[in-house]
């Protein structure tokens, strides 16, 4: 099972939305195998948004993730890079698809709810950046038979 990263933002938290969001994920059969809440600090935000550092937002960008405390989680699931990605949809939230989760709730490019890791590359390495081997949970859920046919179990 691949597993994905996904940070509730400071907009969504400041609108109380992240009972909404978790719940989004775990309706489509996300397994939830990590969650904390954490003030990212700007060191973190420079490492994680690398590719970005040079872009006239980038100074913006980091005071808005670092204004108060994002909500961690690590999902696990068949493609579940893939499959959170197309639930959160495109960037700017504005031109995201109602049903997708910036297209349901933002009108924005920075406010825009939630980040996901965009490969299984990424992910490896943004779930190395913010949690520790023991913040991540294996365990059997019993929903589990109910969510994959059984040549997908794997
Ligand atoms: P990016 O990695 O391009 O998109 P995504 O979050 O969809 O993977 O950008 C990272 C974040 O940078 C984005 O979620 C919000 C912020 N951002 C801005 O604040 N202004 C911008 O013009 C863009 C493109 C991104």
């Amino acid at each position: 099972m691949e597993r994905s990263l996904i940070i509730i933002k400071p907009d969504a938290v400041n609108r109380d939305m992240a009972g909404r969001i978790i719940a989004r994920f775990e309706e489509k059969g996300l397994k939830i195998i990590g969650m904390k809440m954490e003030l990212l600090h700007p060191v973190k935000l420079k490492e994680h948004y690398s590719h970005l550092k040079d872009k006239p937002f980038y100074a913006e960008l980091e005071k808005f993730m670092s204004s108060i405390p994002s909500i961690l989680m690590v999902v696990e699931g068949k493609q579940a890079v893939e499959v959170v990605r197309k639930m959160v949809g495109p960037t700017q939230g504005r031109d995201a698809n109602p049903g997708t989760i910036r297209g349901d709730f933002s009108v924005s490019n920075q406010s825009n709810i939630v980040h996901a890791s965009d490969s299984a590359d990424s992910a490896e390495k943004e779930i190395e950046r913010f949690f520790r081997k023991e913040e991540l949970h294996e365990y059997k859920k019993m929903n589990f038979e109910w969510i994959y046919s059984k040549d997908e179990k794997n």
